[in-house]
């Protein structure tokens, strides 16, 4: 540690992140998530992204995006969130999109009754719902999660529309669109992102389980005969993308969904998991679909929806390997998974290529001469990196600043680099500082980022 740093009180040991609760106020102090419409009182599991939040929840799409779109096989597709409601008949949604949900009448909680086991009983947080004495549940009826809205003037059933629960179903209609115009042979994928509405029971966590969230979904058609192959490679391909946003290996796991478990469209599902504060929960889901999607569309759509082979000579509907992962839950996981605490400094340990900035650049102390020169590195840097500068409080404290909202590297101006050109290089993880050319800051930074975590 140099002198520059602020000086330590006790630090201790590295902690993870234990409590949401700490994420949630970090994220509204250092612009990261609001919440939404916070100064009407807010509303129920709602969040807004600031600066902070929209710069990485967009590195996240565009990692997700890359890694699909650029394999020439993967086209790309943004398709309307409001679609023919016979869709939602066809896919399942209409009739089987729906929670078991209990009301008690005493506490006026609502629960879903599937999780009475993950709930607190509103009298009694320390027992789950129906255990304590004054509990008195409804018989569970069916909800559907789909929200509803009507389309033109007349709000009659005629008019019914739904906010899509999934971005899945937009794909399956456009098969065709896309196999013909892309001129794309199967095997291949579409991908795509965007917002789903799910009226959810009981949401919360942050923004683990919102009412209005974004899905990155992919969607693999395949040979009948050859989807369980593809399942498993998708599965290795989808597992390696959170490694390689710096997830750490042992706080991911594969969950088997078995028998009762599975999706009524699911020959095969496996769910990617995340070790969250609140324990293992869902990350991303792959599921073998089969031909159930593209078979729904065909017979209610009354559109041929077969594939034909020309290498085969054959005629078939396409089966679907989906890889599906929630967007905000990947937002969630990197900010839990780069959580630092160790008693005095908090940082965020987050690959470079999530960090909302890549470099903060400061000069020591409010002088012309340093800002002047600190002004010329910052316009020179922000043509290679997004870079931040910060020019008030100690130089510890401005370290610290970065530190929380995950920035990995600190340049500092001083008097020194006034007469041999060199800066200081701060490293977020480690606090080490060392001392370089200012001429080698870009090459020295793009390589670091480069190599990061090999
Ligand atoms: N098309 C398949 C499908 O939608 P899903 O398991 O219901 O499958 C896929 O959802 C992913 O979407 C989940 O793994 C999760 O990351 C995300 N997701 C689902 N419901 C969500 C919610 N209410 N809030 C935030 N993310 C959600």
């Amino acid at each position: 540690m140099s002198e520059n740093e602020a000086s330590p009180k006790a630090a201790g040991p590295v902690q993870d992140l234990k409590d949401m609760n700490v994420l949630v106020s970090l994220c509204k102090q250092r612009g990261f998530v609001f919440p939404s419409s916070e100064i009407y009182g807010g509303i129920a599991a709602c969040w807004d992204y600031g600066p902070l939040g929209i710069e990485l929840k967009r590195n996240v799409k565009e990692r997700w995006w890359r890694s699909m779109c650029d394999n020439d096989d993967i086209e790309g597709i943004d398709a309307a969130i409001l679609m023919h409601p016979k869709t939602w008949e066809a896919s399942g949604h209409v009739a089987g999109f729906v929670d078991p949900m209990v009301d008690c009448k005493t506490c006026k909680g609502r629960f879903r009754a599937d999780k009475l086991e993950h709930a607190a009983c509103g009298q009694k947080p320390s027992k789950i719902p129906g255990q304590g004495g004054a509990c008195e549940l409804t018989e569970p009826r069916n909800f559907n999660l789909m929200f509803k809205t009507h389309m033109g003037p007349l709000e009659d059933s005629s008019a019914l529309v739904y906010l899509r629960p999934e971005t899945a179903q937009g794909i399956y209609v456009n098969f065709l669109n896309v196999a013909q115009s892309a001129r794309q042979k199967i095997p291949f994928g579409i991908a795509q992102i965007g917002k789903a509405f799910r009226n959810e029971i009981t949401p919360g966590n942050f923004i683990f389980r919102t009412r209005e969230f974004e899905q990155m979904e992919m969607q693999y058609f395949v040979k009948p005969g050859t989807d369980m192959e593809w399942f498993e490679k998708w599965k290795a391909k989808r597992i390696q993308w959170h490694y390689d946003n710096g997830i750490r290996k042992e706080k991911l796991r594969f969950h088997q969904h078995a028998g009762t478990e599975l999706a009524h469209y699911a020959r095969a599902a496996f769910d990617i998991e995340y070790e969250f504060p609140i324990g293992w929960n869902e990350l991303e889901g792959i599921h073998n679909r089969g031909d159930f999607d593209l078979g729904r569309h065909q017979e209610f759509s009354g559109k041929n929806l077969q594939y034909f082979d020309e290498a085969a000579k054959e005629k078939y509907v396409p089966y679907i390997v989906e890889t599906s992962v929630g967007c905000d839950r990947a937002v969630l996981t990197a900010l839990c998974d780069a959580y630092r605490f160790d008693g005095d400094r908090t940082w965020l340990q987050m690959h470079p290529a999530l960090s909302p900035y890549k470099v903060a650049v400061f000069p020591l102390m409010k002088k012309p001469e340093l800002t002047e020169y600190t002004d010329r590195l910052y316009a020179d840097l922000k043509k290679h990196f997004r870079c931040t500068t910060d020019e008030s409080g100690s130089i510890g404290k401005r370290y610290r600043r970065q530190d929380e909202i995950g920035t990995p590297f600190g340049v500092t101006v001083d008097f020194d680099t006034l007469t041999n050109q060199t800066v200081t290089l701060r490293h977020r993880d480690t606090m080490e500082q060392t001392r370089i050319p200012a001429e080698k800051l870009i090459h020295v930074i793009g390589e670091k980022i480069e190599n990061w975590g090999r």
